[in-house]
């Protein structure tokens, strides 16, 4: 089974952790999350059926958007790819055509189901490596008997045969002590000579990747590295550092590269997803020039993609039927309604975020794993200080954040950050040469430092 099969509620319940609110969004996701998982599970000729229902999710700057979907990406196996509408124009334009995310995907894919590849065959991988380098600290002697031998009489052969014996067995003893040092770190200060295969990429050839090569489903790297062969190179390196490059070869040499194509395609077809982030950016103003003529153009060129249809990659052509794709933007100027009607359709689920305020912004600023608070906090007890936080203290930030918020403009969440770092600035600046060791913000303090910036709009407006 690809999708751990999360149910909606736990998936819910994992975003919750990271991300205050917007459960109409969380719940969305969710579902879709877990329609990839049904889908999968019901009878083949009816599963192809069944296509995925995309979503935009739509909300002012800074309330989370980008941060779901981030953090969905992490919590299935599904390949996942966030990308920038407003990045792509239109085919035949220079800069990158929409299909190019499809190549994107599958690339990320294939590293995915690579490095798990890489973790089955790890141990294999790791015991050849230690026995080629014990290889390399003594050399095996050859087996094969000499010309020499054979001409010489059959006494003095018999003599050498017992001499080659001792001494094979006195080799075995020696690599058995080599591998007893090895294995307890005694050798890491010893160099060995290792052959390596150079990787090519000169110059020449990522000036021609660079041209956008790529994105025409070639490999231009591997068309020119079969003209120019590889070249194999002697490089001297410690112990361990040998040991990581040879399983690092070995692994590679026990992966079936095939098969990790074929499951690297399967799962962009059958799971992956995509996350079209700043999709407002690409609706047409009413007095477009230059550029932005070609931004209805993207949006068509993205229809078929969004619909499905196959796409050209290097490994292969890929089905984009299934995929899950999640726009997200802010729409402050503009509406999802003035998208290009066909594309609106293929977005069939709507969710809106909602802007975020103050009693938002104290459960941002200490709940999430990753909470602001929690993050200065740490980052001071690297330099021995004790940082605390009182209660009124972040409800005065969550207070502060909100009305700059309403004064200037509404940046959401990210205001946070903006003031957290000018109320902490001078600690971080001083932290380690402080005499105190313990340092406590309370109310008072926040006001001392941020009630001049924000009596004056000008200077909250430069500043926070
Ligand atoms: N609801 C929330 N809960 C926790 N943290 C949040 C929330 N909303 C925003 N943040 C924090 O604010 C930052 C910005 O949020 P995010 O990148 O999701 O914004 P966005 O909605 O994508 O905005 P934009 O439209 O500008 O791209 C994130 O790093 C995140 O940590
Ligand atoms: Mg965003």
């Amino acid at each position: 089974m690809i999708s751990k099969g999360l149910t909606p509620r736990e998936i819910v319940e994992k975003l919750d952790r990271h991300i205050i609110g917007q459960s109409d969004a969380k719940r969305a996701v969710a579902i879709a999350l877990r329609n990839r998982w049904r889908r999968q599970n019901v009878p083949t000729d009816l599963a192809d059926e069944i296509s995925p229902k995309n979503i935009i999710m739509i909300g002012p700057t800074g309330v989370g958007k980008t941060e779901i979907a981030r953090r969905l990406a992490k919590l299935d196996n599904s390949p996942f790819l966030k990308i920038e509408a407003s990045k792509f124009t239109e085919v035949g334009y220079v800069g990158r055509d929409v299909e190019s995310m499809i190549r994107d995907l599958v690339e990320l894919s294939l590293n995915m189901v690579k490095s798990d590849e890489q973790e089955n065959v790890r141990t294999k991988a790791a015991e050849i490596a230690e026995e080629k380098l014990l290889d390399l600290l003594l050399p095996p002697r050859p087996k094969e008997k000499m010309v020499s031998d054979m001409l010489n009489n059959a006494e003095e052969a018999d003599e050498k045969d017992q001499r080659d014996e001792d001494q094979a067995q006195k080799t075995d003893a020696t690599r058995e002590k080599l591998r007893h040092l090895l294995k307890e770190n005694k050798l890491d200060n010893r160099l060995v000579d290792l052959e390596v295969t150079e990787t090519r990429s000169g110059p020449m050839i990522e000036i021609f990747s660079a041209a956008g090569m790529e994105d025409m489903g070639l490999n231009v790297k591997d068309m020119l590295g079969s003209v120019f062969p590889q070249k194999k190179k002697i490089k001297t390196v410690k112990v361990p550092e040998a040991l990581e490059i040879l399983e690092e070869e070995e692994a590679q040499k026990l992966i079936d590269m095939d098969k990790v194509t074929k499951t690297a395609l399967d799962r962009v077809e059958q799971s992956g997803i995509i996350f079209l982030d700043e999709i407002d950016k690409i609706v047409g103003g009413d007095t477009s020039h230059g550029p932005d003529v070609s931004r209805e153009g993207v949006q068509r060129d993205l229809l078929p993609i969004v619909e499905g249809s196959n796409v050209n990659t290097r490994y292969g052509m890929v089905k984009t039927d299934h995929i899950l794709f999640i726009a997200a933007g802010a729409f402050s100027s503009s509406r999802p309604s003035d998208l290009i009607p066909e594309l609106q359709g293929r977005f069939p689920i709507r969710v809106e975020l909602d802007s975020l305020g103050k009693e938002d912004f104290i459960r941002i600023l200490t709940e999430p794993n990753n909470a602001l608070v929690k993050q200065y906090t740490e980052m001071m007890a690297t330099e021995g200080l004790k940082l605390s936080f009182t209660e009124e203290a972040i409800a005065s930030i969550a207070e502060v954040a909100t009305v700059v918020n309403e004064r200037t403009e509404n940046i959401g969440a990210r205001r946070l950050y903006t003031i957290m770092e000018t109320l902490l600035d001078e600690i971080s600046f001083e932290a380690p040469d402080m005499q105190e060791k313990e340092i406590i913000i309370n109310a008072q303090c926040v006001e001392e430092k941020l009630n001049e910036i924000i009596e004056d709009e000008d200077l909250s407006r430069y500043i926070l």
